[in-house]
């Protein structure tokens, strides 16, 4: 409290005070003139190491991604020269670096901490890939708040989420981050999650329940060659601004805090070092008022990318590129000051960064009181409430994939009378639930499927055996006469198998995408028993299974659900709830079709669709085209037909809109939700246009023998891309219309975009 009056005392004598340097580049977040104002204050006391030291962050300990920095930083917060913190994760640790900080510095500026709370901070939601399955942007946002909840009654203010990169790749492990391929669906899911994190205002930042959000990985990560992490990315702009940037522009638009720089180069410019990025597209034209900090020693890695010759050429290069905040590298730390001596970095580029830095820890209150996220009664209170834990499972519900269901072997229900197998390295795992970054998750203490089915069926008459059979990744086939001898007891079987949880995530890419280890051979064994098999699926990334597709009668995909996953899965295999997600990512049928998307191109040379294989087209020699499983595809417990569609006009006019509808009937047995996607193709234009692109969809929930009709709007803005001469904008000319239960099975409608 002392130190709180001692704040606001220094702040208000300096306020008036005037600050001498030019606010040229400067534009404001929150355009509140209170808060510029104190800004300025602030800065017109800093000395140039007291605002380079703003632009700081260091970590404190654990969850380390890259190389450990061994730098000592108690001195350099005692001083006052750090900005930032990451990987403090208590009230009690991060209250005793705040008070090193705050005790000796000269301004007594607070520190801001981050973490990477990415799909849960306590308590674990499904892992993001999995939750985009859900298209359910209610559910994405709530849990986001809940994870924000959650950290900032830990201390933590700022979180490097959303991951909000186009994945079209399954070998780069870091799919599981974010929300799929789609540019579309990608940007409402990024609106959603910093509008969870965040609130729906910066003002919502005040409260002491939200946290900055973070867009992550500016630029096009996801596109690195050959699905390798970190690997060299060469895309045009036209498809940076068509795919890559959308969901950061809505998330600048929903107003994200902040920005991570991306460790990969884009046609030969690092991101890290990207002008053209930060400045230009980011800074400039989109008018992006928050900062920007860096992925984990990006500055450093410029050295290694071979376009700085030393670490202080690093620091030039990403300061002027409009790169505020360096994560953990040290390197502005050391190099900056001279730079400005030198006069390769001008004092105001400085001031412009720190400016926007400070800002934020203004929004968030953090110079009222630098203490106020530090309760450990709330911390206490907050963490794994049952609401959230329930929230967790509901989520992991909508987030589950049925991929192939023959003979329903799914649901089980409990009125039957069964003898199971439960066999696999995955029924009893808990490690894995929580999927990569599961922050402060318990990994022990994830519910694991057999957790979950043995809850559900307690006293039924469903009885289960058990067998691990064989390991997640690695060879070996010790295992197999047990799971085949207890497979043969028993009237089904359901397999659980899929990846380690660190087989995807950072540095976790795979070249190939089958089962790891012994698992399929076991699932080859498992099936000449004749027994029927249900295979649930627990994983990072589309995996190829194409062999599974053929041989086992019900396929799950669950992902990594998180805290609550066991029961999640329990809840469908019995029918408590009806599947309803939908893939965000194309399953392959096999890695050489990588990468693979449906919102692709035509070529010269398509195949016709009548014919799929034929000499001298776009094809392969010996795999279909098409996907194994497609964008937007997934089974429910009931059957949904279609109606024609109907469109209210063939043409559109600039200022008008369509109207295109369509009934869908519930037909089968069980009440269920369906997700009606709606795609358009621009047939001829000045560039070549993807053969499909995703522009509105509506998860419908109907009961069993009901009819519901979902309308949908186009209009001309819908149709916008970069045309020839670079301007975005629509050209008059013929489109299709699509609409259907996933990307390839859909109804055809057309009309006209006149001038
Ligand atoms: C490296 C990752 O690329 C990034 O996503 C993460 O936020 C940082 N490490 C911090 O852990």
């Amino acid at each position: 409290m002392k130190r709180k009056i001692l704040i606001s005392a220094l702040i208000l004598s300096i306020a008036g005070s005037g600050c001498t340097t030019s606010k040229s580049e400067w534009h404001s977040y929150s355009g509140d003139k209170t808060i510029e104002h104190k800004v300025d204050s602030v800065l017109s006391l800093m000395t140039l190491e007291e605002k380079i030291g703003q632009m700081t962050q260091f970590s404190s300990h654990g969850d380390i991604t890259g190389p450990i920095v061994n730098e000592d930083i108690e001195p350099y917060l005692k001083k006052g020269l750090i900005g930032s913190i990451f990987n403090a994760v208590t009230v009690e640790g991060i209250r005793k670096l705040q008070e090193q900080a705050l005790a000796e510095s000269r301004l007594k500026i607070p520190v801001l901490f981050g973490y990477d709370v990415v799909h849960g901070f306590k308590t674990i939601f499904p892992i993001p890939l999995a939750e985009s399955c859900s298209w359910d942007l209610y559910q994405i946002k709530k849990s986001a708040a809940i994870a924000a909840e959650e950290a900032s009654a830990a201390g933590i203010a700022w979180t490097f989420a959303p991951m909000i990169d186009i994945v079209r790749d399954a070998r780069w492990g870091r799919v599981m981050e974010g929300a799929g391929e789609d540019t579309y669906l990608g940007a409402l899911i990024a609106e959603a999650k910093v509008k969870g994190f965040q609130g729906n205002h910066w003002k919502d930042l005040y409260n002491t329940n939200t946290i900055l959000a973070c867009a992550k990985h500016f630029c096009a990560y996801g596109a690195a060659e050959s699905g390798r992490d970190y690997n060299t990315v060469d895309v045009s702009d036209r498809t940076l601004r068509e795919v890559y940037f959308p969901p950061f522009k809505a998330a600048k638009d929903a107003g994200v805090a902040t920005f991570m720089t991306a460790f990969n180069e884009i046609s030969g410019i690092p991101c890290t070092a990207s002008k053209y990025l930060f400045r230009d597209v980011l800074k400039d034209e989109w008018q992006f008022n928050g900062f920007v900090v860096t992925d984990y020693t990006a500055i450093n890695e410029l050295v290694p990318h071979g376009v700085a010759q030393d670490e202080e050429q690093a620091a030039e290069l990403a300061v002027n590129a409009g790169v505020d905040m360096d994560m953990t590298g040290g390197v502005y730390l050391h190099n900056l000051k001279t730079l400005v001596e030198e006069g390769k970095v001008s004092e105001n580029t400085i001031d412009n960064a720190v400016r926007r830095i400070l800002e934020m820890k203004f929004i968030l209150g953090l110079f009222d009181d630098p203490y106020r996220y530090l309760d450990e009664k709330r911390e206490k209170e907050t963490i794994l409430k049952p609401e959230f834990l329930q929230a967790a499972r509901e989520i992991g519900n909508r987030s589950i994939v049925l991929l192939k269901n023959n003979n329903q072997f799914f649901p089980i229900t409990k009125d039957r009378q069964l003898t199971v197998a439960l066999i696999g390295p995955m029924v009893k795992n808990r490690t894995s639930m929580n999927g990569e970054w599961s922050a402060r998750g318990n990994k022990n203490e994830s519910a694991s499927l057999f957790d979950g089915l043995t809850e559900k069926y307690k006293n039924t008459n469903i009885k289960f055996l058990y067998a691990e059979g064989c390991d997640l990744k690695e060879p070996g086939t010790e295992g197999f006469a047990e799971a085949i001898n207890i497979a043969r007891k028993a009237d089904i079987i359901i397999a659980a198998m899929g990846e380690d949880y660190n087989w995807s995530g950072e540095a976790a890419s795979r070249s190939n995408i089958k089962l790891p280890g012994s698992q399929q051979k076991l699932l080859k064994e498992l099936k000449k028993t004749g027994k029927p098999i249900g295979l649930v699926l627990m994983n990072g990334r589309p995996l190829d299974l194409s062999w599974e597709d053929k041989n086992i009668d019900a396929i799950m995909e669950a992902w990594y659900l998180g805290t609550m996953a066991g029961h999640s899965i329990a809840d469908v295999i019995v029918g408590d709830y009806n599947p309803s997600a939908k893939l965000t990512m194309s399953f392959p049928r096999n890695a050489g079709q990588l990468p693979i998307y449906y919102n692709r191109k035509n070529t010269g040379r398509p195949l016709p669709e009548d014919n799929p294989k034929m000499d001298y087209r776009s094809s392969y020699l010996d795999v279909e085209n098409s996907p194994l499983y497609p964008f937007g595809y997934g089974l429910s417990y009931t059957t949904f037909q279609y109606s024609k569609p109907s469109i209210s006009s063939g043409i559109l006019t600039k200022n008008g809109e369509l109207k295109v509808s369509v009934t869908i009937t519930n037909t089968g047995n069980y009440d269920g939700e369906e997700i009606v996607q709606l795609y358009i193709q621009d047939v001829t234009a000045s560039v070549t246009r993807p053969i499909k692109e995703l522009k509105g969809f509506q998860k419908l929930n109907i009961k069993k023998g009901e009819s519901v009709t979902a309308d949908f709007i186009i209009r001309e803005k819908d149709l916008g891309f970069l045309r020839l001469d670079n301007t975005w904008g629509t050209e008059p000319g013929e489109y299709k219309v699509f609409v259907g239960n996933d990307s390839e099975n859909v109804q055809e409608l057309k009309f006209s975009l006149v001038e």
